[in-house]
């Protein structure tokens, strides 16, 4: 049975890596403390009206600052941008401030825009959604902009970087 299930996971993961998602960063500001991690999870999922959702994990401190923010700025990446994906994928918040490594001002509700970014929009956080091992974040967008029009950064680009955090599910008991 556990056999089926691990070669149900592995195929799981060959399709998903097929589909070489758009990279995302995903930064947010609560009391004070910028917080922001290298994102896949992240997808529009509604026109009219505009809807973006993004996952964080629960063992992320991006998280924990998120879960106390009212807004979340998600931005793109161009595919020069592998050293900023290094940055917010495989640093810690918990150990680093990753905003005095990077180039960033504060924009829509304050949150922490990165130069670099080739587009970005920011949203309010109209619900939380608990997946498990990671929080969807739906969001209605307040402002968008798309200085860069090159490709972006996907997901085959940073497959092998090491996170800096755990993705194994948080511990309950
Ligand atoms: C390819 C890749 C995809 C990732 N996707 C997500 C994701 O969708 N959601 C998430 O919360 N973390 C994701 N991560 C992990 C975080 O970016 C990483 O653990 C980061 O260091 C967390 O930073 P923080 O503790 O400052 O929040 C991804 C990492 C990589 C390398």
């Amino acid at each position: 049975m556990r056999r089926v299930d691990n070669s149900i996971h592995r195929s799981f993961d060959r399709l998903v890596a097929q589909g070489d998602a758009p990279m995302w960063v995903v930064t947010t500001l609560a009391g004070g403390v910028r917080a922001g991690c290298l994102v896949g999870f992240g997808a529009q999922v509604g026109i009219e009206p505009r809807r973006f959702l993004v996952c964080l994990s629960k063992n992320n401190y991006t998280y924990e600052v998120a879960e106390r923010a009212t807004h979340l700025a998600v931005h793109l990446l161009g595919e020069d941008g592998l050293a900023l994906a290094q940055l917010f994928g495989a640093e810690t918040g918990a150990e680093i401030d990753k905003f005095e490594h990077c180039e960033w001002r504060p924009g829509p509700h304050r949150l922490p825009i990165l130069a670099a970014a080739s587009a970005w929009l920011t949203g309010k956080i109209l619900q939380r959604i608990d997946f498990g091992d990671h929080v969807g974040y739906l969001l209605s967008p307040t402002a968008a902009e798309t200085p860069g029009d090159g490709p972006s950064l996907r997901f085959h680009s940073v497959a092998n970087l090491p996170p800096g955090q755990p993705a194994d599910p948080v511990e309950t008991n």
